[in-house]
């Protein structure tokens, strides 16, 4: 009841030109609609997609609108510079970012450079090293064991993925540092929890709401230790710059934290700012990652037939290269590039399991005319609703259908769809990972992780729901999907 009346005090927003949808009748508050995306994005954004007929519409979330459009402007609003229509603004205004110490991502871009000039023009130097973490924590981090056991398998898979990515950008020892790998797990929820606690109130009240808030001192703890760590990796860097420059031979880890350092404007590279930006690539790494593999495995369980198809298709290229992430002798590329079915099924995986039920996402930084006239306001957050899109029988035949084989068939019938079709790649039919020049600048990176992963549990591990489980539910908070959390399987070592 206070939340409604908070919300009912909140000033007006300029909002598009185009009509809201959703409301039960034309008595019912905006505040009901708005309080009923939190749960309900879903059958909203359903009935909206399904009735707006390819027109523009507005979505009311308790603290945005959305301007829903027609993947008819999709290619047009792909060219769009991020200097006007932003990614980056749309998910840093997700973060409460003046309440959670997060603003400096408005000012920087390093965290996306890296990704784009080091990481992915490099991608299997560094898959090679996160295959060594890999390697190094499977035992460590999954059950060995020989009878069926129960296990909360994305805890598992999360500290798995975060000691690979640790490996990567920080290097040597801190992906085996337990307060490191702590914070890349926890730092994402409490960053989200705080952001949206916050934002379920007026902005006016933003700052004392903060206050109380226990997760957001938990984020703060987190960025605490966090810069720590990143502090004494600096002076260390630091100092082998200084004894390269006095012409001596040292030896230095080659970690994408040191790229950023050498890389960066002066302000970037300062302990607090990149502390915190190591901190946020955790945010967009880690459970990301993490919960695409227990999809898959989930997804396997619910349809077990393709257990041996994919564990075969493994099984074979082991036949010749060694055992998955054992022969560190070939490289992670040889694995990954072979794993077609694989590859096939994480895409329909990810198709039935996006992460965001409405991505692209751009905030517009001035006023822009499309070229049919529709003006998109400066500030309105403009979105697509990809996972509509991919359910939509028009574009998806069947699209219910678990058809694992969709893309492996479209990629081996034809010889020019071989790569358009692949994990990883955008596409305006496959909009899992966004779109355009602002799409995930990781994506080549998570989806390498997840072969490796899925590759060497299927070799190594049978799995199924617990007895009277079946496939969990994908579960949403606002536009949102997040894996049940409560959610074990039953793995044993084949
Ligand atoms: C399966 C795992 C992943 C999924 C499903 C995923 C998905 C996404 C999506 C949907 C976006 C928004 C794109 C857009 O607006 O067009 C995004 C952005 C981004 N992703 Fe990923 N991602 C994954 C893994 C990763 C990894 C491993 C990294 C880092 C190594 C990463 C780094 C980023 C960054 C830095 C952004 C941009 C955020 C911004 O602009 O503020 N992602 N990701």
């Amino acid at each position: 009841m206070i939340w409604i009346i908070f919300r009912l005090l909140a000033p007006g927003k300029k909002r598009p030109n185009a009509p809201v949808f959703g409301h039960r009748s034309l008595f019912e508050p905006d505040i009901l609609l708005k309080s009923r995306f939190i749960l309900g994005a879903r059958d909203l954004i359903h009935g909206a997609y399904k009735k707006m007929n390819n027109q523009p519409f507005v979505l009311r979330r308790y603290d945005v609108d959305f301007l829903i459009l027609p993947m008819k402007y999709l290619e047009e609003i792909r060219l769009i510079s991020p200097d006007k229509l932003s990614s980056k603004g749309a998910q840093t205004g997700n973060l409460a970012p003046h309440y959670t110490s997060m603003q400096f991502l408005f000012h920087s871009n390093l965290h996306l450079d890296v990704l784009k000039k080091k990481l992915t023009p490099e991608l299997y130097k560094y898959v090679d090293k996160a295959r060594r973490e890999l390697a190094f924590g499977w035992k460590k981090d999954l059950p060995q064991a020989d009878d069926w056991t129960e296990v909360p398998i994305e805890h598992h898979l999360r500290t798995l993925v975060a000691r690979m990515t640790a490996k990567v950008f920080m290097g040597s020892p801190t992906c085996r540092d337990p307060e490191w790998l702590k914070i890349s797990v926890d730092f994402s929820v409490d960053l989200f929890t705080t952001a949206f606690t916050i934002k379920m109130f007026p902005p006016w009240m933003y700052g004392l709401v903060a206050r109380v808030i226990p997760a957001r001192y938990r984020t703060f703890r987190q960025l605490k230790a966090g810069r720590k760590i990143v502090g004494e990796l600096t002076q260390q860097h630091n100092l082998v710059k200084e004894r390269k420059q006095r012409g001596e031979k040292v030896e230095e880890e080659d970690t994408l934290l040191h790229w950023m350092l050498d890389h960066g404007t002066p302000s970037e590279v300062e302990v607090h700012e990149m502390g915190a930006r190591q901190c946020v690539l955790t945010l967009a790494s880690i459970h990301t990652t993490a919960s695409n593999v227990s999809n898959m495995l989930y997804d396997l369980c619910a349809h077990p037939e393709w257990f041996e198809v994919l564990r075969e298709e493994a099984r074979e290229i082991a036949r010749e290269l060694g055992p998955p992430c054992q022969n560190m002798g070939v490289s992670a590329k040889e694995w990954c590039t072979r794993l077609d079915k694989l590859d096939s099924f994480f895409v329909e995986s990810q198709r039935h399991n996006p992460v965001l039920l409405l991505n692209p996402q751009r905030l517009a930084y001035q006023d822009i005319k499309l070229k049919d006239g529709t003006v998109v306001p400066a500030g309105s957050r403009l979105a697509f609703a990809n996972y509509e899109h991919s359910m939509d029988p028009d574009v998806y035949p069947n699209p219910l259908d678990f058809d694992p084989m969709r893309s492996y068939r479209k990629r081996m019938s034809d010889i020019d769809q071989r790569d358009l079709h692949k994990a990883g790649m955008t596409h305006p039919n496959n909009l899992a990972f966004g779109y355009g020049n602002q799409a995930c600048a990781g994506r080549q990176f998570a989806v390498a992780e997840i072969k490796l992963i899925m590759a060497r549990l299927l070799c190594e591990y049978e799995f199924k729901f617990p007895e009277g489980k079946v496939r969990p539910k994908t579960q949403h908070i606002n536009e949102n999907c997040f894996t049940d959390q409560s959610m074990n399987l039953m793995m044993k070592r084949l």
